[in-house]
């Protein structure tokens, strides 16, 4: 049931998103969210925003509107799981976990770090003036963004790479020291998308906030047809043939276009089209592209309150996941709660695993369940019931198969959830302690026995 790939990005909160955005990984990005074998999991880093920004309102107002660039240009938050970083609270707990084994020689190395000392040098200063903890250990709060959902591809500008090697570094590192054979984090792999073009500016460099040579994305037609309005172009006059290859204001086009638009636009340019009704036909060509998602993204601005629910859910969804690993990952490092034992249960692992056992049995109504029993017969977990037998096989399969366990506790029984359903209960115990050793005895029983 859960061989998707996990496709994992965040998106630093700092600007407005503009064309290049857009098309260079906005786009792409909803695209192959739409993929059934994909399991896409976006998020806005706006921890890593209050690395390189301390205006409060800058970091309020972008996380509002990449929230809703995203949402307006067709993400669907079913299907994703669409969040932002600062609402998992288990993020900054796994970086520090991560932070403890990060080798500080590996954090030297990383280009923007060095790239702020060799200024500083060059300059005369300090070489560390002006560097926080924040921007030294920014590669490490990207690991904990992508090792926390095991990540399998990442979805990076080439500036990330990097990064992206760093986490898998270090979550090889965490699992070397702690897993004991167990690989607790996936290898994460930066994913550079070489056929998305990189879409050039106003002036015919890279389309980027620091040139100041974007276009707008959503704020209004008027504001599009302005900067179209902008774009440089050669001196030739209407009636002369123009160099549809050696004119950004064409890449634009075409990075918009059917290849039929492409080719009627490149003809018209040879046959000597004006640059000025050039400019109009790529403000028609981008304003009926993207009219619909722009209303669409004002509309999602003026209601804040719906966005907010909206990430609410994404959260939740995402510290479905977050919660019970680190949980794991808590144990392993040895934060263990006193009560339960769990050194001992370490130890027995092997017997216990072997000794636990499933026993189906069949419902009066025809539905099939079946109960977990530990070594001593206590009983676990009773399932839920299933339609068929072979569904109830599949879930305690899957239940074995050495993922991590999604269990949640309530009052004094906890339940076990799969891919967001619950699929078994516990029996109420005698006290919160009993049931926190149940949940360690179902840990071990379920981890898979390895000889
Ligand atoms: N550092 C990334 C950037 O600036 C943003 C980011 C934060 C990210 N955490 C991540 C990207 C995890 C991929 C995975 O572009």
């Amino acid at each position: 049931m859960t061989t998707r790939t996990r496709i994992l990005t965040g998106i630093t909160t700092t600007g407005t998103p503009h064309l290049g955005n857009y098309a260079g990984a906005i786009r792409p990005a909803i695209l192959a969210s739409r993929d059934s074998n994909v399991d896409s999991f976006y998020f806005l880093a706006d921890y890593h925003a209050l690395i390189k920004c301390d205006d409060p309102l800058r970091i309020q107002r972008s996380r509002l509107e990449i929230a809703a660039t995203w949402l307006a240009g067709g993400l669907d938050v079913d299907r994703v799981t669409f969040y932002r970083q600062s609402d998992i609270p288990e993020i900054p707990e796994l970086t520090w976990l991560l932070t403890c084994v990060a080798a500080k020689g590996l954090l030297n190395r990383a280009h923007a770090y060095k790239a702020s000392v060799d200024k500083n040098v060059e300059t005369g200063e300090d070489p560390d003036a002006g560097i926080t903890m924040g921007l030294y250990s920014y590669p490490v709060l990207m690991a904990a963004d992508i090792l926390m959902f095991n990540a399998h591809k990442v979805p990076v500008g080439r500036d990330q790479i990097q990064h992206v090697e760093m986490a898998r570094d270090i979550g090889q590192r965490f699992n070397h020291l702690f897993g004991q054979g167990k690989e607790f984090f996936t290898m994460p792999e930066a994913l550079i998308e070489e056929s998305v073009a990189t879409l050039p500016g106003l002036d015919g460099r890279k389309m980027s906030k620091s040139y100041d040579n974007t276009i707008p994305l959503f704020s209004s037609a008027k504001d599009m047809k302005d900067a179209i309005s902008r774009i440089v172009t050669d001196s030739r006059a209407p009636g002369e043939a123009k160099d549809p290859d050696n004119s950004h204001l064409f890449t634009l086009f075409q990075a918009f276009a059917t290849p039929a638009q492409s080719d009627e636009f490149r003809s018209e340019l040879l046959q000597g089209l004006g640059w000025g009704e050039a400019k109009n036909r790529l403000f028609q060509l981008l304003d009926s592209e993207l009219g619909e998602s722009r209303e669409r993204y004002h509309q999602l601005i003026e209601r804040p309150a719906d966005l907010e629910d909206m990430l609410q859910v994404g959260a939740r969804k995402a510290r479905s996941v977050a919660t019970p690993f680190l949980q794991e990952l808590r144990e392993a490092v040895g934060l263990r709660s006193f009560v339960a034992q769990t050194q001992v249960a370490a130890t027995t692992k092997k017997k216990a695993a072997k000794a636990a056992r499933f026993v189906s049995f069949r419902e009066d109504d025809g539905s099939f369940r079946f109960r977990l029993l530990a070594a001593d017969g206590e009983q676990l977990l009773l399932s839920r019931n299933f339609a068929d037998g072979k569904t109830a096989g599949q879930v305690t399969k899957q239940l074995q198969a050495g993922q991590p366990l999604d269990v949640r506790s309530e009052d004094l029984s906890f339940s076990v959830w799969l891919e967001g359903e619950c699929v078994g209960d516990s029996p109420a115990f005698a006290d919160s302690a009993a049931r926190d050793s149940a949940i360690d005895a179902l840990r071990v029983a379920l981890t898979p026995v390895q000889e």
